[in-house]
């Protein structure tokens, strides 16, 4: 196997949305969770890191990874039908919550594939505190997790866009241990891409940078 630049990995990381049934090395899910135990956090609570951050590893073969499954799909199914409602009710709000109402109407209309492929379905649990900067901290650990997948040649995908469905949901959070309103969660899933992108995506940087002089 070709080993990767740091550059690299960072220009070939992208999101897979469609997973093989490979599963992936004990070995390299270790690394990939070390990976997120080493990133910034908040750390002026005066509390050990280990209760700070908890990292959630779940087999998509658990009994457990089946009843997350269900309450999951049954709190975006419930999600779009009230997106779809309030849309209709106060249409200006359309231009800046289409996208998501939409992305939630065909997850709830087609089912969420990759949750039910990927053999890995890691969450990232985050200690809320003050301020409240637990999303960022969580955001340093996904992100250093989604360089090491890369890195492993192993398939990531974010699925941020349902976190904020579920942090608030105490049965969901009963089943991963966690004691509602302590915690900020978000998650991922990893496993082999079914194909991965080919091309590397080109930007132009001065259509980002400014610099002050
Ligand atoms: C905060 C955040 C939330 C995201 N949530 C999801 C998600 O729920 N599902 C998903 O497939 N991708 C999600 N993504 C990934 C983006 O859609 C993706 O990074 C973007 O389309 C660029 O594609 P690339 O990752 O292949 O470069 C999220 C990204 C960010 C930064």
């Amino acid at each position: 196997m070709i080993a990767n630049t740091f550059e690299q990995v960072i220009k070939t990381r992208r999101s897979i949305r469609s997973f093989t049934d490979k599963i992936p090395s004990r070995q390299d899910i270790d690394v990939l969770v070390e990976s997120a135990i080493y990133a910034p956090y908040w750390g002026a609570t005066g509390i050990p890191l280990w209760d700070i951050r908890k990292i959630i590893v779940i087999h998509q073969d658990s009994e457990k990874m089946k009843r997350l499954q269900k309450l999951l799909f049954s709190a975006v199914k419930k999600n779009a039908r009230g997106l779809n409602i309030l849309l209709k009710l106060l249409p200006f709000l359309k231009k800046k919550m289409w996208p998501f109402a939409n992305i939630l109407k065909i997850l709830s209309e087609n089912g969420m594939q990759s949750l039910y492929q990927a053999p890995y379905y890691i969450i990232i649990a985050e200690r809320k505190w003050f301020p409240p900067i637990e999303k960022q901290s969580i955001a340093h650990a996904l992100e250093n997790m989604w360089l090491t997948a890369t890195n492993l040649w192993l398939g990531f995908q974010l699925l941020s866009a349902t976190g904020g469905l579920m942090s608030k949901n105490k049965e969901f959070l009963d089943i991963l241990g966690l004691e509602k309103g302590k915690y900020q969660i978000d998650w991922c899933l990893v496993g082999y891409a079914t194909k991965y992108p080919k091309k590397i995506k080109e930007f132009d940087k001065e259509k980002f940078v400014t610099w002050i002089k």
